[in-house]
């Protein structure tokens, strides 16, 4: 793998589930070889965690190369940047002792996600019939905001009285969008709207200083002769155009995403890197066609640590499904496959892959539907393998894993139609096999 990773100057690194397939950890062990890594949509929303060495970091909404002294990381126009929340982050690396002099810049075209989308998206969800199980980050109304062409942007801060009248069309636009909901802000929630209003609007010229055209740097480090990773939040089945529609997030999170989300053409991507867990996991609402029984999600909850790493809500636990990473291979186009927590799988006596969905009136599919409720009436098609029974954390090479779980990757690779190309079996950097 290592060989090919090296040519390719500009990788996209993608989920193919619902996220969390272990995105940051995949970053964090490439971003050694790359000298930029960037953000292209999503927000707080994502929870990516970093294990180094004994420490661990979850980052919301700064790239996970951030761990690697002196890599530059960049956050795309895609990204819908939480002022208040992007600066705790930032802060509390610094804290940590990461140095993040002159490496963190944010794109001047980037949405601001202010106080007032996240006390819109959580009345949103209050007032839902379906309600999406939002991470409360404001989300959605920040990108409707953005769609509707009334957002903030990054370069809106250099105009100080532009970007206060902004804010104060925004504040009293989301109030009025409250009353008209029923849910009018009461008396201490309006004042900690007001206070969180003058805390954001503290940090203009703080965020100024970080803001760059990410396009126009991607493009300059690639000319270079620079690598660049481009990192993806959130996973294909949560992209609004692809993913389990309306149970998504409401940016495009694949790959075509990195090309508008950063500012470079599709034709200056090089390689897109799908990330799977060797099993899958959902948190929030909407199916999950290869969902466990109850004692069964229990079990692999606990031996693969499956809670949010941003809410802390309990992921649904389920077994690998195929049909939707070969459909992730196909809408992302991927050239190679990273599968995580392999080690999870360790003490299973047996394993099942999902090679097809049959629906309640017999009929079967082996193409992921576009009907979302119909994907939650289906019955998987399972394949039964044999467990390996044995400890892979320790296995660098494919020669060291046991052959059952060798031949579990091969069903998966052939399964998905994506080269596996990297394999990592423990949290740790270290715990990673490249495969060649
Ligand atoms: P992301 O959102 O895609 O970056 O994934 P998360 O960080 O939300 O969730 C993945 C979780 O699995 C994190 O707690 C990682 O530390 C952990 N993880 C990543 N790779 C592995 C692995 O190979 N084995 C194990 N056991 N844990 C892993
Ligand atoms: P990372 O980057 C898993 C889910 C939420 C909800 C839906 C919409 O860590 O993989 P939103 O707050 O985006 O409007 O919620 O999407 N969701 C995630 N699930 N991992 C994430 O990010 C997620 N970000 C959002 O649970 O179902
Ligand atoms: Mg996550």
């Amino acid at each position: 793998m290592s060989s090919r990773m090296n040519a390719d100057r500009c990788t996209v690194v993608v989920g193919c589930q619902w996220g969390d397939e272990g995105k940051g950890k995949i970053v964090d062990v490439l971003a050694e070889s790359v000298d930029v890594v960037a953000r292209y949509q999503g927000g707080a929303n994502a929870g990516h965690t970093v294990h180094v060495g004994d420490a661990e970091f979850i980052l919301h909404q700064i790239p996970s190369g951030i761990l690697h002294a002196g890599k530059r990381c960049l956050l795309g126009n895609g990204v819908v940047l939480d002022l208040l929340q992007f600066f705790e982050e930032y802060d509390a690396l610094v804290a940590r002792g990461i140095d993040l002099e002159g490496r963190v810049g944010v794109s001047l075209r980037a949405h601001l996600l202010l106080p007032w989308h996240r006390v819109l998206d959580r009345a949103a969800e209050a007032g839902a019939r379906d309600k999406i199980g939002t991470t409360g980050r404001g989300i959605g109304p920040a990108y409707e905001d953005k769609a509707g062409r009334r957002g903030i942007r990054v370069a809106d801060a250099a105009n100080l009285p532009r970007f206060e009248e902004l804010m104060t069309r925004g504040a009293e636009r989301a109030r009025e969008r409250l009353v008209a909901l029923g849910l009018p802000l009461d008396g201490a929630e309006a004042q900690a709207l007001e206070e969180a209003l003058e805390r954001s609007m503290g940090l203009r010229e703080r965020i100024l200083s970080l803001a760059v055209d990410t396009g126009l740097e991607v493009d300059h480090a690639l000319r270079d002769g620079q690598r660049v990773l481009l990192e993806g939040a959130q996973g294909t089945a949560l992209d609004l155009d692809h993913g389990t529609y309306p149970f998504v997030t409401s940016s495009n999170t694949t790959a075509a995403g990195a090309a508008t989300g950063i500012g470079v053409g599709p034709t200056r991507i090089d390689a897109v890197l799908g990330v799977v867990k060797a099993y899958t996991t959902r948190v929030g609402n909407g199916p999950l066609p290869t969902g466990f029984d109850e004692e069964m999600d229990a079990r692999m909850r606990e031996l693969g640590g499956e809670f949010g790493a941003t809410t802390g809500r309990p992921r649904r636990c389920g077994w690998f499904d195929a049909v939707l990473a070969r459909y992730a291979a196909r809408v992302n186009g991927l050239t190679g496959l990273a599968v995580t927590k392999l080690d999870v799988l360790d003490t299973l006596p047996e394993i099942a892959l999902c090679t097809g969905y049959r629906f309640p009136d017999g009929s079967t599919a082996s193409e992921f539907p576009a009907d979302t409720w119909a994907l939650g009436d289906i019955e998987p098609i399972l394949e039964w393998m044999p467990g390996w029974e044995q400890s892979t954390g320790g296995a660098r090479t494919l020669e060291e894993l046991p052959e059952r779980a060798r031949r579990y990757l091969d069903r998966i690779e052939a399964l998905t139609g994506a080269p596996i190309r990297m394999v990592s079996v423990g949290t740790r950097r270290s715990q990673i096999i490249h495969v060649a």
